[in-house]
């Protein structure tokens, strides 16, 4: 059974390699050591099956929002629900901690990560134009409103 468990430093060679096959500008290893050592805002969470790590999301809590840094899943188990489950953690610890909503951003292009979202109630807020440095694409600003 795939369990969605906090993220420890023992999973960040198996995110790492994920991060690598699905991103054109993967965070290093040190970027997450960082994230779960040193940033108190931060809360990470992987899915685990047997050991191995499948996928990965994690936000920035600040306040009463909470800014979703990355979700990925490994390209051999992606369209098998691990996002779903991933995101739905996410929106289980924003709701019972009060949020007013969750917030990311999404390359134009990335029609299976906005499909993801879009599916969660996550609403197109606005653009950051030339966001993404490697290809100067246009990044969409979602939103999630919880009705507090
Ligand atoms: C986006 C991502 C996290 C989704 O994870 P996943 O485990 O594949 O998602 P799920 O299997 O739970 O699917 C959830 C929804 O995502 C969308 N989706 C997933 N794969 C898709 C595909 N190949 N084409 C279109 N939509 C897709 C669908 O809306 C799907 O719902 P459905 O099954 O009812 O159609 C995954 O594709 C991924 O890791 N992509 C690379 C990294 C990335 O782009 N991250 C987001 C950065 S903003």
């Amino acid at each position: 059974m795939i369990k969605i468990i906090p993220m420890k430093e023992e999973h960040i060679p198996g995110i790492h390699e994920i991060e690598k096959s699905c991103f054109t500008i993967p965070w290093s290893k040190e970027a997450f050591e960082k994230e779960l050592r040193e940033n108190p805002l931060a809360y990470y969470i992987v899915a685990e099956l047997e050991n191995t790590v499948l996928g990965y999301a994690g936000m920035w809590v600040i306040a009463d929002e909470g800014h979703i840094t990355n979700i990925a899943v490994h390209p051999d188990f992606q369209h098998q629900g691990v996002g779903t489950l991933l995101m739905k953690h996410l929106i289980d610890e924003a709701r019972s901690k009060n949020f007013f909503g969750l917030t990311l951003e999404v390359r134009e292009s990335n029609v299976k990560a906005q499909n993801l979202y879009k599916k969660f109630g996550f609403i197109n807020e606005g653009l950051r134009k030339g966001y993404y440095q490697d290809t100067g694409e246009n990044a969409i600003i979602m939103w999630k409103y919880f009705n507090n």
